[in-house]
């Protein structure tokens, strides 16, 4: 026996636990298959003028934590150029979304102050609370009536947390009205808008832009890697919470900073954030939804964003249609339970400006003829 067998057979005991319960996970290479899957919303990912745009050479690495030897003229312009966009007096890139509200949450409140956020949050928030010291309260998702429950009995500093467009059902909060409660009970307001930017607002600057919240929300996270198609994230704030952040949060300080030519990159995705074809993706979206109105057989979450989610109640029926779908030529992905909650199965379908009307014609008629 090998000195590390017990340890390997118990992590195969847990994978084998997964199997069977049918909720295994495995990495797959899809890249022949017409994308209705990624998160590259507006096409930028294959943007001929974000291929490593510069024109002279740079370091291939950061050197360093941007408190040591890796800050640059570069990365402080690219903050300055993305706080002036978003209209936020400051701003402070992270690695990847999931650092920036790791790091963001994790250090924001103290022992006594309270986490209020809709139980639909990504996993990246969850962990971040869970790493502070305050006490968390979810509130059922979207509803006002929970959160002014939570609200009420809520002690110390009150942070609310909700995204501006959920990750899984594609639905959008209800921003104005969180943020009438939040004044009335005195919370800051954090906004997750990662699967906002480049969609939203004017030049795909937001939903909180969309609703001229910018002066009244306390945070936003805001990432490059899905419609800006590149990696990272930034945190939207005062010049304040950018200082408070560098000082302490630990997922900014103890890694080494993205490398110089991704700030080249974010800049001019930024630069070209205007040009995307918004129009177009909200038409397909559009012929989506009308065209799905004909299938009887699951039901729709009601989304205003290119997720869309096809509930089928079941996580076999959401595999094997997903599964039918790949045979089809279709990149969809079966969600299952527990990443959403049972009974909610489904598939989730996102909408690309750079699909085709007869794509998705021919993706909802192989839905149609599976479902049948
Ligand atoms: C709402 C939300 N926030 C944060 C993240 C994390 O972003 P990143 O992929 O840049 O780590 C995701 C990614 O799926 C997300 O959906």
């Amino acid at each position: 026996m090998s000195e590390n067998s017990y340890f390997e057979q118990d992590l195969t005991a847990r994978i084998n636990k997964r199997k069977e319960a049918g909720l295994l996970r495995s990495l797959m290479v899809n890249n022949h298959l017409v994308d209705f899957c990624s998160n590259d919303y507006i096409g930028f990912s294959q943007h001929p003028d974000l291929y490593i745009p510069s024109e002279k050479p740079m370091a291939s690495g950061a050197t360093g934590s941007r408190l040591i030897s890796g800050n640059s003229i570069i990365a402080e312009e690219t903050e300055d150029l993305i706080a002036k966009y978003h209209d936020t007096p400051a701003a402070l890139i992270f690695n990847t979304g999931y650092m920036a509200n790791v790091g963001l949450l994790a250090c924001l409140p103290e022992k006594d102050d309270t986490y209020i956020y809709d139980e639909l949050v990504h996993a990246s928030i969850i962990d971040g609370m869970r790493l502070s010291l305050a006490k968390r309260y979810k509130f059922k998702h979207n509803s006002l009536l929970d959160l002014e429950q939570k609200l009420r009995a809520a002690s110390g500093s009150i942070y609310v947390v909700v995204e501006s467009i959920y990750s899984m059902d594609g639905d959008a909060a209800p921003l104005l009205n969180i943020a009438k409660l939040c004044k009335q009970y005195k919370a800051a307001l954090i906004v997750d808008e990662a699967h906002a930017i480049g969609i939203f607002g004017k030049d795909g600057k937001g939903l909180v832009n969309e609703l001229g919240m910018e002066k009244v929300v306390f945070a936003r996270i805001v990432t490059f890697g899905k419609a800006l198609g590149l990696h990272g994230a930034a945190v939207l704030g005062s010049a304040n919470l950018r200082e408070y952040m560098i000082n302490f949060a630990r997922s900014f300080i103890y890694t080494t900073a993205l490398p110089p030519h991704y700030y080249i990159q974010i800049q001019e995705a930024y630069k070209l954030l205007p040009q995307a074809n918004r129009k177009k993706l909200f038409s397909l979206i559009a012929v989506f939804k009308d065209a799905i109105k004909n299938i009887q057989q699951a039901s729709f979450i009601d989304s205003p964003s290119p997720i869309q989610g096809i509930v089928l109640g079941d996580n076999n029926k959401a595999v094997k249609l997903a599964k039918h779908l790949k045979q089809e030529g279709f990149f969809t992905k079966a969600i299952l339970s527990p990443t959403v909650a049972k009974g909610t199965e489904r598939l989730r379908i996102c909408l690309h400006s750079f699909n085709t009307e007869k794509e998705i014609y021919k993706l909802v008629d192989e839905i149609q003829v599976f479902l049948k």
